[in-house]
């Protein structure tokens, strides 16, 4: 049995207590979901700058009335250091992904995104340190390599940051590795990489790739590739990354106080996921067959390529990606098609 099987029966039988922050959000409300499906207790924190109130009404349905139950939600703001000492309270294990994601927001307001990233990320370590949870695991991110040039990347290998959100997410890792040296306190890192999945959010001048080009094709809107097309990303499905954080909570303390790469370990280019989504739109929308993506200049602050080495997170936290990127894109559009319909904001599929 995989050590995430393994994993998951163990947490059938033991209930922790769990904080998620940016529980709104779209990793963290998948976070709360697979938590509750599992009988853990959980508390969620978000102040709903960037997440929506309907992707927890999504989980309360998916999860039933009892599992839901074991959650409780606080509207608050890690940029206040009692909001977070409130939501530590008699929590174990902390999931921390609240922060403002997008490069290009990060570069329109980079105070904002340091208010949230490092100041919010800081107060969390103090709250969590203060609680004396068993282990604060949080978000990193891949924009961490920077403009290191190596393929694929490897966890101590960076380069310097290309934006003012890949210097939050680098000051994170900074931050934990000391409260690590001065506290004795346990963190895990993911460096994620492109996540996609259910409740990533189509709309807004942020919206990451999939979620957008999902929204244009079934509107039969304009859908911009950046570049030549041939940028290419590792591209995870979000039960990868739920995988990862649920693992790296409960790995040995020897894994602890490190960071880890979580992706695929594969690299798409922008034009074959294009074709790929478009193959799969086209399957329920007869017009998608014909749209025609349109090519603009390289976006500032995008490294070229990026593909993790994933060695490192097998090796230590027994992480084994289980979802491959076809079919992944299947599930994910799947939920888009539905949500769309659901919405009423879509084209009624052929
Ligand atoms: N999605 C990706 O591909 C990706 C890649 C690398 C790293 N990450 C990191 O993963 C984490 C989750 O990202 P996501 O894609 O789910 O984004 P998201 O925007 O859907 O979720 C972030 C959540 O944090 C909340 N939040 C923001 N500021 C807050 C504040 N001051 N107080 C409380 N809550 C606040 C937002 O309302 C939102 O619900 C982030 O830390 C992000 O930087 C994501």
């Amino acid at each position: 049995m995989g050590k995430f099987q393994d994993l998951q029966q163990h947490l059938r039988q033991h209930s922790y207590h769990w904080l998620v922050t940016g529980a709104a959000g779209f990793i963290g409300s998948n976070l709360v979901e697979a938590l509750l499906k599992l009988n853990q207790r959980v508390t969620g924190l978000d102040n709903f700058a960037t997440g929506h109130r309907h992707n927890l009404d999504q989980v309360r349905e998916l999860v039933g009335e009892a599992a839901y139950a074991n959650f409780t939600f606080l509207n608050a703001d890690i940029r206040s250091p009692d909001d977070c000492a409130r939501a530590c309270e008699s929590v174990d294990f902390v999931l921390h992904q609240a922060a403002l994601g997008s490069v290009p927001r990060s570069i329109a307001n980079p105070q904002l995104t340091n208010e949230t990233n490092i100041t919010g990320f800081l107060n969390m370590l103090v709250a969590a340190r203060d609680a004396r949870v068993k282990r604060f695991v949080y978000a990193a991110s891949s924009s961490t390599y920077g403009d290191h040039p190596g393929l694929p990347k490897v966890e101590d290998r960076i380069g310097k940051p290309l934006s003012p959100y890949a210097v939050t997410k680098y000051v994170n890792e900074l931050y934990a590795e000391v409260f690590g040296r001065t506290y004795g306190m346990e963190s895990i890192g993911l460096r994620y990489f492109n996540v996609f999945g259910p409740r990533q959010d189509p709309h807004g001048a942020y919206a990451a790739v999939i979620p957008k080009w999902v929204a244009a094709l079934i509107r039969n809107d304009e859908l911009r590739i950046n570049g030549d097309g041939e940028t290419s990303r590792d591209f995870c499905y979000v039960a990868n990354v739920v995988q990862a954080n649920l693992l790296a909570a409960l790995a040995a303390p020897e894994a602890a106080n490190q960071v880890y790469n979580v992706a695929l370990g594969d690299r798409t280019t922008l034009n074959a996921l294009y074709r790929m989504m478009r193959a799969e739109l086209a399957q329920r929308f007869a017009h998608v067959d014909s749209h025609v993506p349109q090519y603009v200049d390289f976006r500032a602050g995008d490294v070229r390529h990026s593909q993790a080495d994933i060695s490192k997170a097998a090796a230590l936290l027994g992480y084994a990606p289980t979802h491959r990127i076809a079919d992944s894109l299947e599930e994910a559009m799947n939920w888009y098609v539905s949500d769309f319909s659901r919405q009423q904001n879509a084209v009624v599929p052929d």
